[in-house]
């Protein structure tokens, strides 16, 4: 389609393509066990204070926990963690069945738990946010949980002291699964700047 001379775009229709997609595991105890789903509708909404929202559809079992406790938490895989991450998914821990095809999920992990003790968070993930819920409202059948981050857990070996990198090492030894609207999973490319710097070049 030609929308302005030399200008060719193909229109998609309403597509909420924003990519990529970071792929999370959120965490609740539903009656007193920990559940976990895998996120993909999860965002940033500001450092200082440290805010975040996961949006989860309403039917959801995980919900259960994070309206009765106030909590959850969101822990992210690394690439290793695939196939759980998928599972995670795919079944709803309602559906749980220990001696059947569908293991329970909290089984797939280590959790361990902090400052709110109702978060349950996953060993095996590299970095995991404790969130107290400040706002919860519902959009169609979404339910948007506004959380604020308590407390941030990374492993020990992916910490380290340099004011520029905010006490993390690059992402990609992190390496965090990806997501897209193609419905494939990527893993993360190499470093190509720093923020606040590269604008030097355009300024000169
Ligand atoms: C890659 C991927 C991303 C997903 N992202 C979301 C999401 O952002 N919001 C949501 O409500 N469900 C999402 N889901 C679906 C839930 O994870 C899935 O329905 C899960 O079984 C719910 O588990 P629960 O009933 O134990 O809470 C996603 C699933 C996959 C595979």
């Amino acid at each position: 389609m030609l929308l302005k001379e030399n200008v060719v775009k193909t229109k998609l229709g309403k597509l909420p393509y924003i990519y990529p997609i970071p792929i999370t595991l959120v965490g609740a105890n539903v009656d007193g066990k920990p559940n976990f789903e895998t996120i993909g509708d999860v965002g940033l909404m500001g450092i200082n204070p440290a805010l975040v929202y996961i949006a989860s559809h309403r039917d959801h079992y995980t919900n259960l926990g994070i309206l009765a406790n106030g909590t959850y938490s969101i822990n992210f895989p690394n690439t290793a963690m695939l196939a759980q991450a998928d599972y995670c998914g795919g079944v709803s821990g309602r559906d749980a069945d220990p001696q059947g095809a569908n293991p329970c999920k909290a089984e797939l992990f280590e959790v361990f738990y902090g400052e709110l003790e109702t978060a349950p968070m996953i060993v095996a993930c590299p970095v995991s946010l404790e969130c107290r819920v400040i706002q919860e409202f519902s959009i169609q059948k979404r339910q948007i949980f506004i959380a604020e981050v308590v407390q941030t857990y990374a492993d020990a070996q992916y910490v380290i002291e340099d004011g520029n990198t905010r006490g993390l090492v690059d992402l990609t030894q992190l390496d965090p699964i990806l997501y897209a609207l193609d419905n494939r999973y990527y893993s993360i490319g190499k470093p190509i700047g720093v923020g606040y710097q590269e604008a030097k070049r355009v300024k000169n």
